[in-house]
């Protein structure tokens, strides 16, 4: 399937592994971008600009073909050294970088100069306008379904994608509670170029997570994501768990006056521990409703080939006979 992703890209299939905290390694990256989607290493996973090196170049060494890395502008409990980063990622030679959370503006001129695209994730139109704009390449609409930060406008992809369609001129691919090929037809039918999915990449043999996580994703269903730190501006949705009960309870009794330092505790540190060693409730972690059409865990080409043999099967069959009926 060729659209303007695929081409901007040079990837097979106009699918993409967005940045994920403590599953963007290089095994996820290069597994996505191995089966011909785009795979994306999370920066920030990665404690210094150093490691972040090394995991480009052990990246490289189990793909040929073209991945990504994530940075993600968001309020971090420790400050990070993002000219480091920066470095780390035009001197590794990395081509396309996706960004997200703040306006990436400051950063653009050193990432082009390299040679580097970039797509940048917005949850909203007027993001996507701004980010083009500035001249990202590229843009992710993730919608309030979607796992992770969905802003504060809490518009689902079903009305964000045709509005962001109507105002942008350079491709956008659909993120937020994609899963499978009716996703992918989907997103294409209401004007995207293709489509980001972080949680369902979790649910995949070569996700370099615990079991429980996996397992833990195919039990949910699309009612059992919650919206954290909504108090704060800075809401997550996350997979209903112990820790986010609590937080949710010192949200309603801290009301309005609620600071970061209250919940950081119940927040800080906790991806380490669920992701590695399969501590499922040691806090929030990001989930989105797609968690509800999840149900195998496949490997991640038997994903990819999956969802490009439904799309294309939906196509021309489905929506080819429907089509065809009218005429
Ligand atoms: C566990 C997890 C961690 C994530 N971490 C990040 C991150 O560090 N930076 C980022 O830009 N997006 C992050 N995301 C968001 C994803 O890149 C993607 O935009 C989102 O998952 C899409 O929604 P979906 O989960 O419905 O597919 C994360 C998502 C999940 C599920």
């Amino acid at each position: 399937m060729k659209t303007r992703i695929t081409e901007l890209f040079g990837i097979e299939h106009p699918i993409i592994q967005g940045g994920m905290h403590f599953v963007g390694f290089a095994e996820m990256a290069a597994a996505v971008s191995e089966a011909g989607g785009l795979g994306i290493i999370t920066g920030l996973t990665q404690p210094t600009p150093e490691a972040l090196a090394s995991e480009i170049r052990r990246c490289r060494e189990m793909t040929r073909k073209p991945f990504g890395v994530n940075l993600t502008f968001l309020p971090s409990v420790t400050p990070r050294d993002y000219p480091g980063y920066v470095r780390a990622i035009i001197d590794g030679g990395v081509k396309i970088v996706e960004t997200a959370g703040n306006n990436p503006q400051k950063w653009l001129p050193a990432l082009k100069e390299a040679g580097i695209r970039i797509i940048h994730k917005c949850t909203s139109v007027r993001h996507s306008v701004k980010a083009q704009t500035i001249g990202c390449d590229a843009v992710s609409v993730d919608g309030f379904e979607c796992g992770g930060h969905p802003g504060e406008d809490d518009v689902p992809n079903f009305i964000l994608l045709p509005l962001a369609a109507e105002k942008l001129q350079i491709p956008f691919v659909a993120s937020g509670g994609m899963a499978d090929g009716r996703s992918l037809v989907a997103a294409l039918a209401l004007g995207a170029d293709g489509m980001n999915m972080g949680t369902r990449f979790i649910a995949t043999r070569e996700a370099p997570v615990h079991d429980h996580v996996k397992q833990a994703l195919v039990a949910a269903s699309e009612l059992d994501t919650r919206l954290i730190m909504r108090p704060l501006r800075n809401t997550e949705r996350v997979l209903k768990n112990a820790a986010v009960e609590r937080v949710l309870a010192k949200e309603k009794s801290l009301g309005a006056g609620i600071k970061f330092d209250d919940i950081v505790g119940d927040v800080a540190g906790a991806y380490p521990k669920i992701m590695k060693e399969g501590n499922l409730d040691a806090g929030p972690w990001s989930c989105g409703m797609v968690a509800g059409l999840i149900h195998d865990v496949p490997s991640v080409k038997e994903l990819i080939d999956r969802i490009m043999r439904e799309a294309n099967e939906i196509i021309s069959a489905r929506l080819g006979g429907f089509a065809s009926a009218r005429s």
